[in-house]
């Protein structure tokens, strides 16, 4: 057995117990909006902040998915300490979840199961976004990435003042490494300020936020109705995996 099996196995082995003993979970408050729609956008809300400015970027967003009869869900991952991965490869043995159960990651890979895109917001920090953010989705999307494909996705950043587009660079890598389209707006998906205040003040930043959610239904909808006419994804080709030592 080599080293990663190894740890496979004795992280299977302990059922987890270890991992639960690690758990410092915080409630995790979630917002909903369902306007009687039967598609649904899981939005996630990167910052520890509930109310501050990414949760009111989101929130313009979702207006306009509820408007258009769209269900909304927004997963605040709050003050919670999130582990990163630790490339174990547990979950190709674990049915597209996480080995750590004790957090949030494979409650939302069991929402986008149910979701029909997607809207992952940040506030920059450094100029990238929030490590809880890169950590909850590195783990969420590499055990159970399956359950994001093939669904429009996008990334709101909210900045004090810069940072922003490679912010969403790196939100944007999730969508296109996995087969997902991506939903643009009028311009890049960025609100300013240090408050919640602040952001309704950026007339053109919420601007965005609705053409965001305006765009985001009309795809939703628009490939609601192709399959409904029987369009479906390519079988797409696989593999080919690239060993580039030789
Ligand atoms: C650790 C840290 C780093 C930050 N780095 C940046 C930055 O690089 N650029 C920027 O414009 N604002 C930066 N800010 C400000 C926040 O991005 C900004 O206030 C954001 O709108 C807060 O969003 P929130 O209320 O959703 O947390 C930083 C804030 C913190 C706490």
């Amino acid at each position: 057995m080599n080293r990663r099996d190894f740890l496979i196995n004795s992280i299977l082995a302990i059922g987890g117990s270890y991992v639960l003993s690690g758990c410092d979970e915080k409630p995790v408050r979630q917002v909903t909006s369902n306007q009687g729609g039967n598609m649904k956008v899981l939005m996630i809300n990167g910052s520890s902040h509930e109310k501050g400015c990414t949760f009111t970027a989101l929130s313009e967003v979702a207006k306009e998915l509820n408007k258009e009869g769209i269900e909304t869900e927004i997963i605040q991952l709050g003050t919670a300490a999130y582990r990163d991965c630790i490339g174990c490869g547990a979950c190709r043995k674990l049915n597209g979840r996480c080995v750590f159960d004790d957090d949030i990651v494979n409650k939302i890979i069991e929402k986008a199961e149910s979701s029909d895109g997607f809207v992952f917001g940040s506030p920059v920090y450094y100029a990238h976004p929030s490590g809880r953010l890169l950590s909850v989705l590195d783990r969420a999307f590499y055990a159970g990435g399956k359950a994001f494909a093939f669904k429009p996705a996008a990334a709101v950043v909210s900045a004090r003042r810069a940072g922003t587009v490679a912010s969403i660079d790196v939100i944007n890598k999730y969508f296109t490494i996995n087969k997902m389209p991506v939903v643009s707006s009028s311009y890049w998906n960025e609100v300013h300020g240090s408050t919640a205040e602040d952001v309704l003040q950026d007339k053109e930043g919420v601007q965005t936020m609705h053409n965001l959610g305006k765009n985001m239904a009309y795809m939703l909808k628009a490939l609601a109705q192709a399959k409904q006419q029987g369009l479906t994804w390519q079988e797409l080709e696989t593999g080919n995996r690239t060993n580039f030592i030789r």
